[in-house]
């Protein structure tokens, strides 16, 4: 079975260290949630894992494959798409030119249109605008064409980095909803989250990142048992 791991990352941006040595694992079919306050790290480990960001001592490793310092369309080759923060659409790309990025990785552009295809029989709203441009649909309907966008390469494991942020409460649960969906097909999901409130209840495995370490892994109920880790980290939820 394959394991996405994070073994001892080190990682920043210019001379200044960010990420300090952080080692994480996540599983085929099962999400794994990253937890921790603005600016601790957590985009920029997402990045360094996703082969976005150089890694300077550690590496990132899926399966027995070394993915450090391989270039992103290889790492997407491999199984691993990375969903920036954001969602990364692409604003003046109409939808179907979005999804196509998705498969820029893939020579054989045939097959992307025949993924595409069935993919956006999966999202009604996206189907019906395949024409427009990214930027003229609302919050939610970014957010899934960015979802959309990330299983054109059909990935083994898919990192998000904040899938929810901004959407409203009912597209956050569909949003979610969707995410527990993926893994019921076998797909491994990372994902950072800032609502952590819907997200405790889908996660298989949480790790809780403070100033660039980890301070915490375990299971939701572990979290919940961790008095002092709920104050400190969970603000009580
Ligand atoms: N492109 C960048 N260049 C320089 N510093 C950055 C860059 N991106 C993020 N940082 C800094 O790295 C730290 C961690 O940022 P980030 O990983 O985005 O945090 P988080 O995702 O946990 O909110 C912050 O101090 C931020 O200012
Ligand atoms: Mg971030």
């Amino acid at each position: 079975m394959s394991t996405l791991a994070s073994e001892n990352i080190v990682t920043g941006y210019g001379k200044q260290e960010i990420v300090h040595g952080i080692s994480l694992t996540a599983e085929l079919g099962k999400i794994t949630c990253i937890f921790g306050p603005n600016g601790c790290g957590k985009s920029t480990l997402l990045k360094a894992i996703a082969g976005a960001l150089p890694v300077w001592n550690g590496a990132a490793r899926l399966g027995e494959t070394v993915l450090s310092n391989l270039p992103v369309h290889e790492v997407v080759r491999q199984g691993l798409v990375l969903m920036p923060q954001g969602g990364g659409v692409f604003p003046r790309l109409t939808v179907m030119e979005n999804l196509r990025m998705g498969g820029y990785a893939i020579a054989d552009k045939r097959l992307v249109e025949r993924r595409i295809e069935t993919l956006i029989d999966q999202y009604p709203s996206l189907a019906r605008r395949r024409k427009t441009a990214a930027g003229a649909l609302s919050g939610g309907e970014q957010a899934m064409l960015s979802l959309a966008r990330a299983l054109v390469s059909e990935p083994r494991f898919i990192l998000l980095d904040e899938p929810s942020a901004g959407l409203s409460p009912a597209m956050v649960i569909e949003t979610l909803e969707r995410i527990t969906t993926l893994t019921k097909q076998g797909i491994g999901i990372l994902m950072v989250e800032q609502n952590i409130r819907e997200a405790m209840p889908i996660a298989d495995k949480l790790y809780i990142l403070a100033a660039g370490s980890k301070r915490f892994e375990g299971s939701p109920q572990d979290v919940r048992d961790d008095r002092q880790i709920m104050d400190i980290y969970m603000g009580g939820v």
